[in-house]
């Protein structure tokens, strides 16, 4: 009778825990007084160093590039550990997951996932340009370059089904674009945006839009709010650098996203760090494509969206702490120990040479040129991370500014001074109030 009892209650037991393993998770809701944090982490471009050596050929390739590639393993190391300690509910990575889309990188990119994935945390990605048929997937041996096995649209989705994909309640037809439901009350589209991979530019095509209007259709029927995700920027975030960065044809993707009253955008792509509006003139609704800026790039940040229903949308950037990590970790390079002057070198030599050779065309004295340089360079450092207008204030009363005010008009100057007339003067912070 008692090993009867025993047997009973284990099968209870079993059948109890079946069935609470088997039900849908139910979908949690975010309350009224409770909040959600998201980080965004821009253009990784994750390279293996299975594909890379020491060599000359090597470290000449690298030099060529605005991104840190040596150390995209150790930036995406210093996030997971951000995630440990700082606990966000969610982590979305909008494309340019890797360099060049080797299948090697995507896979072992795809494990660092899983350790995230593991702590409890919800993590969506869609692809960038980078990803996709890339037939520059480079691999560097014996002082060589060689190119290695990168993946297409399907192995795209089969390598990242658990970020996303198998959550998805919307696929669209046409493109990777896919519609995730984590909250009740949030939403993420999460919209593939490259027109021809592996080329940079970027579009979203008539049916793709039509499918955004029966996502927001759902999302206002369960009185839910979509934030957008996408690699490309839906606003131009530069009045000179915009093509192939911004969507082509966004002034449909802009009416579309009014006429669905989405209010907030989460985009990459172009590198630096940078927000933009638009404000429709029918509804008067403000749409916010937040630029993050990309990890492997100064000032190697990433951002932090919290979501509130009664406060909205909180957006700020976290810079990443190498050296302290470097520290914590034990780890002995000397260029993570002293990252923060290492990184400043590394954007002046590699990001800034290609003014240091415009600069050297222009007709001015030697002297003047090396001022300019200097105010170039100090301007970009800012630029990038985020800071225009009057946060420029300091380098706009250099002499290398007033030598750059006074040239004849020219690519330098155009660029510095659209520095200085920009939307928003910090890049970094931004409060969203709900509509
Ligand atoms: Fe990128």
């Amino acid at each position: 009778m008692k090993n009867t009892m025993v047997i009973m209650g284990l099968l209870v037991l079993i059948i109890f825990i079946s069935v609470a393993c088997l039900a849908p998770q139910e979908v949690p809701m975010i309350n009224i007084d409770e909040s959600i944090k998201m980080y965004i982490v821009a253009d990784p471009h994750y390279m293996s160093e299975k594909l890379t050596e020491d060599s000359e050929v090597f470290n000449s390739y690298l030099n060529t590039l605005d991104r840190m590639m040596k150390y995209t393993g150790v930036f995406l190391d210093i996030i997971e550990d951000d995630v440990k300690k700082n606990q966000p509910d969610i982590v979305i990575f909008p494309g340019d997951l890797t360099n060049n889309g080797s299948k090697v990188n995507h896979l072992e990119f795809e494990k660092r996932l899983q350790r995230i994935k593991s702590t409890g945390k919800k993590v969506y990605v869609v692809p960038g340009n980078h990803d996709i048929n890339n037939e520059k997937s480079l691999y560097f041996k014996d002082n060589k370059i060689y190119t290695t096995e990168s993946i297409n649209e399907d192995e795209f989705v089969e390598i990242y089904s658990s970020y996303g994909y198998d959550e998805a309640i919307s696929r669209d037809e046409n493109t990777l674009s896919y519609l995730v439901k984590p909250y009740q009350n949030l939403w993420l589209l999460m919209l593939d945006t490259t027109k021809d991979y592996p080329e940079p530019g970027g579009y979203i095509n008539r049916d793709t839009l039509n499918w955004i209007v029966s996502c927001s259709d759902k999302a206002k029927e369960e009185n839910a709010e979509i934030v957008v995700v996408m690699h490309h920027n839906l606003l131009d975030h530069s009045e000179i650098i915009w093509e192939d960065y911004t969507v082509d044809n966004n002034t449909s993707a802009i009416n579309t996203l009014h006429e669905c009253d989405i209010q907030l955008v989460l985009s990459g792509h172009i590198h630096i760090q940078d927000v933009k509006t638009h404000v429709s003139v029918e509804t008067d609704n403000t749409i916010y494509d937040i630029a993050t800026s990309s990890l492997p790039v100064f000032t190697h940040q990433y951002g932090q969206l919290t979501y509130s229903p009664s406060r909205g949308y909180d957006y700020e950037t976290i810079k990443l702490n190498v050296e302290k990590y470097a520290l914590e970790n034990n780890i002995k390079d000397e260029n993570l120990l002293s990252f923060n002057e290492y990184a400043e070198k590394f954007f002046t030599d590699n990001l800034c040479s290609t003014h240091k050779d415009s600069i050297r065309l222009l007709d001015i004295p030697d002297e003047h040129k090396e001022e300019v340089f200097r105010t170039v360079t100090e301007m970009n450092k800012k630029y990038f991370s985020g800071y225009r207008n009057e946060a420029l204030k300091q380098l706009i009363e250099t002499k290398g500014f007033k030598i750059v005010e006074e040239l004849d008009e020219c690519f330098i100057q155009e660029y510095i001074m659209g520095m200085i007339k920009d939307q928003n003067a910090d890049n970094n912070k931004l409060h969203i109030p709900i509509n």
